[in-house]
This record gives C-alpha cells, sequence and structure tokens, in this order.
C-alpha cells in the first residue's frame, strides 16, 4: 500500500509546479517502499539521492518563479525550502555513511512536510503566478 499517493486535491492549477509535485510524492513513495522490510529492487540509497536532486531542482524552479514576478513571500518561502533541504542533507551524510535507516518516523515528517508545503505555501504562491 502506498504511503503517499499523489491525487487531484494537491493540485494547484499551475501546469509545470503540479508536474514537479507530481514527481516528488513518487519519488518520496518509492523511498518508503525501497524502506520496507525485505524490499526487492531499489536501494534507499539511491532513491534518497534520487529525492534530494529532484527536491533541488524543485525548489530552485519555485525560487525562479518567485523572483519572475517579484513575489512579496520570498524569503518566508525559500527559509521552508531550506529546512526540507537541511532534512534531506542529514539524511544524505547518513546514507553515504552507509547508515540508510531511514525509520518510519522519518517517512512521516517528508510525508507531512510536503503536503503541509504544497497545500499552504505552494498554494499561495500559485495563486500569485501567471498559470505556466
Ligand atoms: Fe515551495
Ligand atoms: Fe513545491
Amino acid at each position: 500500500m502506498p504511503l503517499f499517493e499523489w491525487d487531484g486535491s494537491l493540485a494547484l492549477g499551475h501546469e509545470l509546479i503540479d508536474a514537479q509535485h507530481k514527481s516528488l510524492v513518487e519519488l518520496v513513495d518509492q523511498l518508503h517502499g525501497a524502506c520496507l522490510d525485505g524490499a526487492e529492487g531499489s536501494d534507499p540509497r539511491s532513491v534518497l539521492m534520487a529525492l534530494y536532486k529532484y527536491t533541488m531542482f524543485h525548489f530552485s524552479e519555485e525560487e525562479r518563479l518567485m523572483k519572475q514576478a517579484n513575489y512579496a513571500e520570498y524569503a518566508e518561502h525559500k527559509a521552508e525550502h531550506d529546512t526540507f533541504v537541511s532534512k534531506l542533507d542529514a539524511l544524505a551524510v547518513q546514507a553515504k555513511q552507509g547508515r540508510a535507516d531511514i525509520g518510519q518516523e522519518t517517512l512521516k515528517w517528508l510525508v507531512a512536510w510536503l503536503l503541509n508545503h504544497i497545500s499552504v505555501v505552494d498554494k499561495r504562491l500559485a495563486a500569485c503566478l501567471p498559470k505556466g
């Protein structure tokens, strides 16, 4: 059973941002799948690095759109992104040291953060952007 699934209620009506959020949700769910006991196939460490890279890409895209639009809440929004990146940074350091023990608490934190960020903070941003 998936931990985190994309559903239409997360869509913000901005094509680029929605597509990227869908990919992020899929990567978090893949990470959950790779961390299940006895999971075969994906290595949690490689999924974590893919999530890390995609997150950096997505945040830089949103930050670019915010700058382009002279978005008033840029600093607060970027500070939220930085919180998530710090968490992934810490997990990536652990993974590089061979400790890829991404537990349920961590996965729940990632899901809760993303849900809140998309449905509150990104929603506010999308409402101020031209559709694209
Ligand atoms: Fe964001
Ligand atoms: Fe976002």
